[in-house]
């Protein structure tokens, strides 16, 4: 079949051992660069230093489910994001993370994703027409942080009549400009005389997206409403049984709007390429969305008949997961399947390299959905979302909104390649294009 015979793009890693240097200027600029090419062929590497990158699924779940569960995040994480998302559900410990996660958990259930699913498909229809009536080339990574963008404004930012809606908009552009410009391995252990630009940047992003933030959650709360009709009120229905202070709930909102802005925007814009790739696939996809629903909004009941879409999107994010790579220290010193693992060493989940590792995947970095509908992939092997109690609070969320929107989009246009070149992964604060991803659309 010929859609196999087409190679996605892939990402370079490093070729041979990266001097500290280097290591500064390539992870500023593409983390994936620093990231030894070995994780692609072994499922465990010892790095430099105190580092273990870990591709191994039985190691993987033993230490993001097993014994090392509650080791927490990496220190360097902390140090830079901490600075746009607070001490909310994200980077917190112990028990303030258990007490957050267990307030904000119900939130995400699925009894709630219908409602949420609504919204998300008013913003594929905005964007199925305007696609489907400015026919030509298109940067699809413009549009698919467009559109989760316009999702965060109508599930949290929406009907304020302190904010305008322009003023959310704004902010929330600069306060993303400002956090993708973080690079997590910034602050690691780099020498002093290095320069960090982002030290010396103003966080006025951060403050006013901050004091809006403030504003809306109190405007909401005043307002009382009987009915929980989006996300803001569903957090703040889950506060009224479950209290925390209005700075934690700030930083709450940021987070979960941080956490999911740019990794399901990347998850579209990819999803988009790899279909224009693969044509064939595109066509039986639009098969089965249009069997569902021709043109009436896409609502939640019917994406669980979309098992093709939902297999492309799994595939999507096996080859370009867009938390590409996340990290813990260790909080003590285990010993698992032969490796010693001491207290205070750093331990690094590749998953680019894990989900493209070619002793664990047939042909690792060929696009085939079908490989996510047959027996279910070994536990530890695709982590996406990450495993264990600090798995993506929202995995489900994410994954209605991708849906959601893909299938409003695809059965109205047909995307095709351009003659532009294609750009390459590359990951800074998640994993996105390194450049315009440009495809042609048509109206079908
Ligand atoms: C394709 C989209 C997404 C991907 C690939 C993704 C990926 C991840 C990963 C890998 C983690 C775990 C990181 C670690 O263990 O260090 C995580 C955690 C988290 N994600 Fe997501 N995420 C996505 C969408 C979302 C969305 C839509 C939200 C919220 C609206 C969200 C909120 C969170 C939060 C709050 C955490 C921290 C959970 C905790 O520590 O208890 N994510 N995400």
């Amino acid at each position: 079949m010929k859609q196999f015979d087409v190679t996605p793009v892939s990402a370079r890693l490093a070729e041979g051992p990266v001097n500290l240097l280097q290591f500064a200027r390539s992870a500023g600029r593409n983390m994936l660069e620093v990231i030894p090419v070995e994780t692609m062929r072994q499922t465990y590497v010892r790095g430099p230093l105190n580092i273990h990158y870990i591709c191994d699924p039985e190691m993987i779940t033993e230490l993001l489910v097993g014994q090392g569960r509650s080791f927490p995040k990496a220190k360097f994480t902390k140090d830079i994001i901490g600075s746009a998302v607070g001490n909310g559900l994200i980077l917190s410990e112990g028990d303030k993370w258990r007490q957050q996660r267990r307030r904000y958990s119900p939130l995400f259930a699925a009894r709630n994703l219908p409602v949420l699913a609504r919204h998300f498909a008013k913003t594929g229809i905005e964007v199925a027409e305007s696609l489907a009536e400015n026919e030509g080339p298109v940067d699809v990574a413009q549009v698919a942080p467009a559109s989760t963008l316009t999702n965060i404004s109508r599930v949290i930012f929406s009907g304020n009549e302190e904010v305008s809606a322009e003023q959310i908009r704004v902010g929330l552009i600069a306060y993303f400009n400002y956090i993708s410009d973080l690079s997590l391995f910034d602050l690691m252990g780099l020498p002093k005389w290095l320069p960090r630009k982002k030290w010396l940047r103003s966080k006025a992003p951060v403050t006013t997206m901050r004091d809006l933030a403030r504003t809306v959650i109190e405007q909401r709360r005043a307002e009382d409403r009987a009915e929980p009709r989006d996300f803001l009120d569903l957090m703040i229905e889950a506060l009224k049984t479950d209290f925390e202070d209005l700075e934690t709930t700030v930083d709450n909102l940021l987070t979960f709007v941080v956490a999911g802005h740019e990794t399901s925007a990347n998850a579209l814009a990819w999803g988009y390429y790899l279909l224009a790739l693969n044509p064939d696939m595109q066509n039986r996809i639009r098969a089965e969305i249009l069997s569902v629903s021709q043109d009436n909004p896409i609502e939640f009941e019917h994406l669980e008949k979309m098992p093709l879409l939902r297999a492309h999107i799994k595939e999507t994010l096996r080859l370009y997961p867009s938390a590409a790579f996340f990290a813990r220290d260790a909080a003590d010193s285990v010993e698992i399947k032969g490796i010693q693992i001491e207290k205070g060493d750093a331990l690094f989940y590749p998953v680019y390299s894990l989900h493209r590792n070619d002793q664990l995947w047939e042909a690792p970095n060929q696009y085939r959905p079908e490989r996510f509908m047959g027996a279910p992939i070994p536990r530890g092997q695709y982590i996406p979302f990450g495993d264990g109690p600090r798995i993506c609070i929202g995995a489900q969320y994410a994954e209605t909104e991708i849906m959601v929107l893909m299938a409003s989009v695809l059965r109205r246009v047909n995307f095709s390649f351009t003659d532009t070149e294609m750009p390459e992964p590359v990951l800074t604060f998640t994993m996105r294009t390194s450049g315009p991803l440009v495809l042609n659309a048509e109206a079908v």
